[in-house]
């Protein structure tokens, strides 16, 4: 018999605590337990992608980490990058360059592509194949998809200007505002 341990789970900012056996697949917990359907359950087996989440930030396989090992550390998912509302820049450049079909493997490519993008924020079309090239997508939307990657790109690009040029105009204000 399993025998259920408490588990610290920190997901998307928040912290929760689950009963379950310390081998429990994570995807399992952030299905049933806590409702995240982003990361899909595909092969179950660690081959197909569709259930990746950032662990601490590098893509991780979440059908095939344990409860135990994902424990304690910072766990993001689909539903940690954006809102419906405020899309973060990868799911937009996914929106705008039409790069689905089914869908199904989304959430492994955008996640993989989020992390690539944050420690290579211009990367090549050869980078980004290589980097998406364990995440299977059997409807054929490569093309797309990497499209999708190189116009995140841009978005991050001109999202990061953007902030800096504001950067002077903020400084300044606080400034003015210390002097009045
Ligand atoms: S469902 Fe996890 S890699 Fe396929
Ligand atoms: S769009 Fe269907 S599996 Fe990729």
């Amino acid at each position: 018999m399993n025998r259920h341990t408490p588990l610290t789970l920190h997901v998307n900012g928040a912290t929760h605590l689950v009963a379950a056996a310390v081998d429990t697949p994570l995807l399992y917990l952030l299905r049933n337990d806590l409702a995240l359907n982003g990361p899909k359950f595909g092969c179950g087996l660690g081959e197909c992608g569709a259930c990746t989440v950032l662990l601490d930030g590098v893509p991780t396989r979440a059908c095939v980490t344990t409860a135990k090992v994902a424990s304690g550390r910072e766990i993001t998912t689909l539903e940690g990058l954006g809102t419906r509302t405020a899309l973060h820049p990868v799911q937009q450049a996914f929106i705008e360059e039409q790069a689905a079909q089914c869908g199904y493997c989304l959430n492994g490519m955008i996640m993989t592509a989020k992390a690539l993008l944050d420690r290579d924020p211009h990367p090549g079309v050869e980078t980004i194949r290589r980097e998406l090239s364990r995440n299977l997508c059997r409807c054929g939307t490569h093309v797309e998809i990497v499209r999708a990657v190189q116009r995140a790109a841009e978005l991050l690009a001109a999202q990061a200007a953007a902030q800096a040029a504001a950067l002077p105009a903020a400084q300044s204000a606080v400034h003015e505002g210390v002097r009045t």
